[in-house]
């Protein structure tokens, strides 16, 4: 039976890939990039010398960024208000990739390394049932007799000594990340404790505010229907510098946003399964984006709009955490979500700074609902100030019934 696995290179992975060959399956390592600082090179090697028929390192840079990065931004999607999704958004985006790997290959199972605590399961496994039926999942954490052999690392690198694995010589940081180019992720080991301040040094993408630049840097972004089509940052009058393409424009945006410190958060939040967890994040590039869109889309959209838009973007959070990115709820809300943005075009100026976002100004380009005339304090502008007389009295009418029953006396 031929097995595909999400292979990442390290300590679990490996000792998943020859515990499965010791099971006697032939095993096709797959590993997406999506951004993450890895050497492919050497984990590829190493997938081999384990004892793996093949393994497929696939680009899915552009997928991830096109079709999931940049629609959460467009569609507004944080978890919990906080939590910009970056390890949930890439989880689908992987299946894809395994899911036509196995295809390709006819192959039976995929199988994965996430533990049975966590969302990443949940997020793998569903996506895979939605887009390969009939395909099955071997998950190793969840097997007695895999997670009764490994209680901890120390069990993991005894195998994986034995096994001739090669075990990195100065051991991998105590607690566990996940890197994609929109965030990286740090949770558990030293982390786990929510009321510690966790140690210096942890960050890859973001400087600390020490260390960020003492100038701030202007940004323009530029939206189309909702999604970042390019920025310009101009550097002096002459040779701003402008990029197009979605890959530089995230690259761009992350190495500034880096410099100035931007888009980092320390949060307890609530996992899928029930339990919570505490996590660390540092997303440079989707926190700059997020903050421009919802400064544009308030803008642009009708007020009522808005609020219905709250609500969806809510759920779809969610579901998006939850692993329901393939589903019927999703298809829908990401539809409706979409919908909102016709009208949200034009270029928002931001400043970063130490940490901070600050909208500078916002242009729309299209018909835009502001109205300066209607809303000026210098000219009328075809409002009839009486009028709003009668708003206000009408208004009042509920609040003063209500103040024949209730009376206010404390403030
Ligand atoms: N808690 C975050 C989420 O559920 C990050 C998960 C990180 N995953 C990992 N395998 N380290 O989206
Ligand atoms: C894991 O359990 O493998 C990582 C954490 C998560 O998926 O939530």
């Amino acid at each position: 039976d031929l097995v595909i696995l999400a292979y990442s290179g390290g300590l679990d992975t490996s000792c998943i890939l020859k515990w499965l060959i010791q099971k006697n399956y032939d095993v096709v390592c797959y590993m997406a990039d999506v951004g993450q600082n890895e050497d492919f090179q050497k984990a590829k090697q190493k997938a081999i010398t384990i004892g793996a028929k093949d393994v497929i390192v696939e680009d899915l840079r552009e997928e991830f960024i096109s079709n999931y990065m940049l629609p959460a931004i467009q569609m507004g999607l944080v978890y919990e208000n906080r939590y910009y999704l970056g390890t949930s958004l890439a989880r689908p985006c992987i299946s894809v990739g395994l899911v036509n790997a196995a295809k390709r290959l006819g192959a039976n199972y995929i199988s994965h390394g996430a533990t049975g605590k966590g969302n990443d399961q949940v997020r793998f496994e569903l996506s895979v049932y939605s887009l390969w039926p009939e395909g099955k999942i071997i998950a190793p954490w969840r097997l007695p007799e895999f997670f009764e052999k490994f209680q901890g690392r120390s069990d993991l690198i005894e195998y994986a000594k034995k096994e001739n694995i090669p075990v990195a010589a100065t051991p991998k940081e105590p607690w566990s990340t996940d890197e994609n180019i929109m965030h990286v992720s740090y949770e558990s080991g030293v982390l786990e404790d929510p009321s510690a301040i966790p140690p210096k040094g942890i960050y890859k993408m973001t400087r600390d505010l020490q260390q960020t630049e003492d100038y701030p840097s202007i940004i323009d972004i530029n939206f189309e229907k909702g999604l970042p089509v390019s920025v310009r940052i101009p550097s002096g009058h002459e040779n701003a510098l402008l990029v197009t393409n979605f890959l530089p424009l995230v690259q761009t945006l992350n190495k500034l946003g880096g410099q100035h410190g931007i888009g980092r958060i320390d949060i307890v939040e609530n996992r899928f399964l029930g339990l919570k967890s505490r996590g660390l994040y540092e997303t440079p590039a989707g926190t700059i984006l997020h903050k421009a869109h919802i400064d544009l889309e308030a803008y642009a959209l009708d007020r009522e709009v808005l609020r219905v838009k709250k609500y969806l973007q809510d759920k779809m959070a969610d579901f998006v955490y939850n692993g329901f990115w393939f589903s019927p709820e999703a298809n829908y809300t990401k539809k409706c979500l979409e919908l909102s943005q016709e009208s949200v075009a034009g270029t928002v100026t931001i400043q970063i700074f130490k940490g901070n976002v600050t909208i500078l100004a916002r242009k729309s380009s299209t018909a835009s609902l502001y109205n300066k005339e209607l809303v000026s304090m210098d000219v009328a502008g075809g409002f009839s100030p009486e009028d709003s007389t009668g708003f206000i009295n009408i208004n009042a009418l509920r609040l003063k019934e209500y103040s024949r029953f209730t009376k206010y006396t404390k403030f």
